[in-house]
Order: C-alpha cells, then structure tokens, then sequence
C-alpha cells in the first residue's frame, strides 16, 4: 500500500448543539465520556474537508480555512490520521484541507464537525469500509462531541463500557421535529479555555459527581420528550443541563466561566418569552454564545427579539442537519 501513490476524499459533517451534554471523561485518551449525551445536528453550519494521502509527503499538511496550522492543532489532527493508518496498516502523510461556514472556537463546537468530516474522509482515503457505528467511535477519538456528528438529525452518544460500545446512534431523523436553534453570538473572541482542558478540571467540582450520577434521569426525560415532540419537557431538561454542566465548569479546579452579563441577559428573557408562551429555551457549551432552542414556527419572532438584546452581535438560523457524508 505504501507505494499507492496519492488517494484522495472529501466528507462534509455538520456541528451538534447538546441537549444533554458530555463534561467530563472516564478515559482521557480514549475519550471514553463519564455520562452518554445527546445532540442535534445543525444543518447550515458545516466543515469540509479533503484527505489526501500521498507516499510524496515527507509529513502531515493541515490547512485549515486557508491557513497552515502547526504545533498543537496539526499534532491533533496527526494523531488522528495515525489512528486510521494504523487501522490500514500503512503509512503515508497526508494533507488535509479543511473549510467551516462558520466562526471556529467560539463555542459552536467546531471540533465534532471538523473530526467527523476528517475521520469520513480519511477512513475514505485510505480504503477502509467502515460501518456508521465504527466511523462514531473512531471520531470520539478526535474530540468526545464529534461522535454525535457522524449519524444525523437527532442524535444519543452511549456512554458505553469500553471503546468498543460508546458510540452515537441517530435516535430521530432530522425531519422528525422542526425545531430551530437560533445560535446567538456575543462574542467572537478565541475561547480562553479549550474543552479538553475543560473535561481535565471537570472531576475536582463537587457538583460533578451528582451530575454524572443524575444523568440517566436526564437522557430519558430528553430522549421522551424528542420522541413525543414535547417541548416543554425538552425546554425544562435542557435548561436544567446546561446549568449543571455551568455549575460544574464554575467549580473546577481552576474555575472556568464561560457566561458573559449578555449571556444571562438572554437566559431570563428566554425564560420570560417562554412564561409568555413562546416556545424557546437556551442551552450553553463551553463559551459565552447562547443557544435559543424553539419550535421553527417561532424562529422569526424569536430572531427579533434576540437582536433587541444589547450586546448580541448576530443571530444564526440551524435546522436538524444529516449524517456525515462524503461529498
Ligand atoms: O467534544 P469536546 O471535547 O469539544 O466537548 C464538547 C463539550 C460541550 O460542547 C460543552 C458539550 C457537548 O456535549 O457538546
């Protein structure tokens, strides 16, 4: 296989917002997380990325949105790659060219879309045949959320006992129920901390243990509530986890704050809007960027009102999205 030449792929894969989310791992280097989570996949924000393996290569090439990467984000996606040579048995570098549609590191977790489209496109590359299933836990190799990227619409990441049996499975196609995820940006400034650094403090927060330990109450109640498209049950769960996985962040060791003032600006009002009828709720990763979850039908309404928010720079529209897919 080494003297193969060049063998080239392409794969698009979409972010995920949680619902449920995954803070915290059992297994740092397998990224084996330390409760399931789950996830919806949003359409309009997107990474493509070619792979191209090449024997000509003297090392791993990395441009992403038309910039080189070195130091630790290229030794990311190296290592990933030699996961998948070391599946195939072979060693050529590669290059890597990779485009999101959006702001990377701002909390709209680039890294799911940018490993699942990398893991797609290089399984591709270099011959491999692999079912969804192994795609998930191969991407959980790159970055916990990116195993949600891989199957579409609506997804659950099993926590799992081993490598072997956490991966995601798409629990609701993206089709099953309109809802909108108006992604509110109030800030665009590079995340101060990264998520992996975030998942490493998580376990010295005492909330955390309760967290973990609630988690299974929370999947079910979330994963109801999808299944019986009942948004005030998804409304109250998400909220809920989105403030634990806050209270854990906020009692690290170190403390990270992710909030802004704008960002609580905005979860009262969601919850007053909500008191008022609308049906919208937020849910938060790991930055200061909100996102207003609510039924499409009200996605206008709520646009405008978001946009009246001193302090919101910008309000984009995403849709459940599809699988990972080559392109
Ligand atoms: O996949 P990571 O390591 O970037 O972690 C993602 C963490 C959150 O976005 C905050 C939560 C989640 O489940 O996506």
């Amino acid at each position: 296989m080494d003297n193969m030449g060049s063998q080239t792929a392409t794969a698009i894969a979409h972010p995920n917002i949680a619902f449920i989310k995954y803070w915290g791992n059992r297994d740092e280097k397998l990224r084996l997380p330390m409760n399931g989570s789950i996830s919806m996949n949003l359409r309009e924000l997107s990474t493509r990325t070619m792979v191209t393996f090449d024997t000509a290569l003297p090392r791993d090439i990395f441009d992403l949105n038309g910039v080189r990467q070195s130091g630790e984000a290229l030794k990311r996606v190296s290592e990933h790659l030699d996961l998948i040579r070391g599946i195939r048995g072979y060693s050529p570098r590669a290059h890597v060219l990779s485009e999101n549609n959006y702001p990377a590191d701002v909390g709209i977790a680039s890294s799911a879309a940018a490993f699942a489209a990398l893991t797609v496109a290089a399984v591709r590359a270099s011959g491999i045949e692999m079912a969804e299933k192994d795609l998930s836990r191969l991407a959980r190799r790159g970055s916990g959320s990116a195993a949600r990227s891989i199957p579409g619409g609506f997804v659950e990441w099993m926590r799992g006992n081993s490598d072997a049996d956490s991966y995601a499975h798409s629990i609701a196609t993206h089709d099953y129920w309109q809802l909108t995820d108006c992604i509110v940006l109030v800030s665009t400034d590079k995340k101060k901390s990264t998520s992996t650094e975030g998942h490493a403090a998580a376990s010295a927060s005492p909330i955390q243990a309760g967290r973990v330990q609630d988690a299974e109450r929370r999947l079910a109640l979330c994963r109801n509530a999808i299944q019986q498209r009942d948004f005030s049950a998804l409304a109250e769960v998400i909220e809920q986890d989105s403030n634990l996985l806050h209270a854990v962040t906020m009692t690290s060791l170190p403390a990270i704050y992710y909030w802004l003032p704008v960002t609580l600006e905005i979860m009262n009002s969601v919850r007053d809007w909500r008191k008022a009828g609308i049906p919208a709720a937020f849910t938060i990763d790991a930055g200061p960027n909100v996102h207003v979850i609510c039924e499409k039908n009200y996605e206008e309404s709520v646009k405008v009102r978001l946009q009246k928010i001193s302090g919101v720079q910008d309000v984009i529209l995403a849709h459940p999205g599809e699988p990972a897919h080559l392109g």
